[in-house]
């Protein structure tokens, strides 16, 4: 009796997060243009626990680093948004220019893919390391100091004391992106948003860094967005992976979920066309591209933004977007997850479509 165990539909559902340390709610985000405004982002829901990773994964151009960029007010001139971002107990527009900035590089830090774009060639490690800590901790130089050296050592690199009088081309590329997440950790955050961190390394050094956040964020109790094209690489990290496509989340759930019994056709897509494809029992399988080319939240059609390029689009998919809703887990169809949600027409009950709607 399914109708009977969904909950009352809800124009769009979020999953049971405990303790919520980010919640966005209905975020939009909308880039000017000589033919007037377009949306980069449209009426994305999301939350990141206390000390929880999640993952954010998609293809190229569906928002992932628009999502980051929005929680630091780091927007392209122009930019207008819509929805609301609550960090810790405070509403994010609300703050005013000294609040955003210490909020940036304070309590929530960035990681990019490019660690020279964060590291200044010029400057020893050890005083980018200090400068930030003295700014935003209010550190004596010695305290600074000692605390440099010991963050050093927790993101490994090897005789921390040493490094600090070194510059940053002295490191291997490995070694420069361990270098980036200390300064990201200098000011204490309580999130890092890290925007393909991995994707400039080779597998290994990969391996390494991923390795590194898991152990970073048990031990700082760090709440951590990874964002990633690449699902798989959430496999062993993220706690919860975000899907997104043309600016919308079209599926959330624990990642082991996720990548074991995908709901949306778009996430299993993304799964066939993973280079070097292996599914999670370890069974190699044939790569397969999506066909077509991804749309954006601007160009994408009426309905659901994926039904052009989806094997499985019927005329439903084609009208209301539909809403992100619990599926129902496979094992007991009477019991809808509550921490995995889907916006696909299959899910959709009657009536629940999406707040744009
Ligand atoms: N500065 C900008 N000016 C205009 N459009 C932009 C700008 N930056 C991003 N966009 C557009 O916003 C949309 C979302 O971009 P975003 O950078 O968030 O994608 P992404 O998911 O991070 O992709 P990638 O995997 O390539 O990094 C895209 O359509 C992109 O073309
Ligand atoms: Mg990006």
């Amino acid at each position: 009796m399914i109708g009977s165990t969904f909950a009352t539909p809800t124009p769009t559902d979020t999953p049971v997060v405990q303790s919520p340390l980010l919640t966005l709610d209905g975020l939009g985000v909308s880039l000017p243009s000589v033919d007037g405004p377009f949306d980069v982002l449209a009426d994305v829901d999301l939350t990141v626990g206390r000390g929880e990773i999640i993952g954010i994964a998609g293809e190229s151009g569906s928002g992932k680093s628009m999502t980051g960029r929005a929680l630091l007010n780091l927007l392209p001139d122009g930019a207008s948004t819509r929805g609301t971002i609550e960090f810790d107990g405070t509403t994010l527009s609300s703050l005013d220019r000294k609040g955003w900035q210490k909020l940036r590089g304070g309590e929530i830090a960035m990681v990019f893919q490019d660690p020279t774009a964060a590291l200044h060639p010029m400057l020893t490690v050890g005083s980018q390391l200090t400068e930030h800590m003295r700014v935003h901790l209010g550190l004596s130089k010695s305290a600074a100091k000692a605390r440099a050296v010991e963050l050093l050592d927790q993101v490994r690199i090897p005789d921390p004391k040493n490094a600090l009088k070194n510059y940053p081309h002295q490191f291997s590329g490995g070694m420069r992106q361990r270098i980036a997440i200390a300064i990201a950790l200098a000011a204490e955050p309580k999130l890092v948003i890290a925007d393909e961190p991995t994707t400039a390394l080779d597998v290994t050094v990969q391996a390494g860094i991923l390795q590194l956040f898991h152990r970073l964020s048990s031990e700082m109790d760090l709440s951590v967005m990874f964002i990633t094209h690449d699902l798989g690489v959430l496999a062993a990290l993220a706690e919860r992976t975000y899907v997104f496509y043309a600016g919308r989340v079209l599926e959330t759930a624990p990642t082991e979920e996720l990548l074991r019994n995908p709901r949306h056709p778009y996430t299993s897509a993304l799964l066939k066309a993973r280079p070097e494809t292996s599914d999670v029992d370890g069974v190699r399988s044939e790569l397969t591209p999506i066909k077509g080319q991804p749309v954006t939240a601007s160009t994408a059609p009426e309905g659901c933004p994926f039904a052009p390029r989806c094997d499985d689009a019927q005329d439903a998919c084609t009208g209301l977007v539909p809403a992100l809703v619990r599926v129902p887990i496979i094992e007991d169809l009477d019991m809808p997850s509550t921490r995995h949600l889907a916006a696909c027409v299959v899910h959709s009950p009657a009536g629940a479509v999406s707040k744009e709607s």
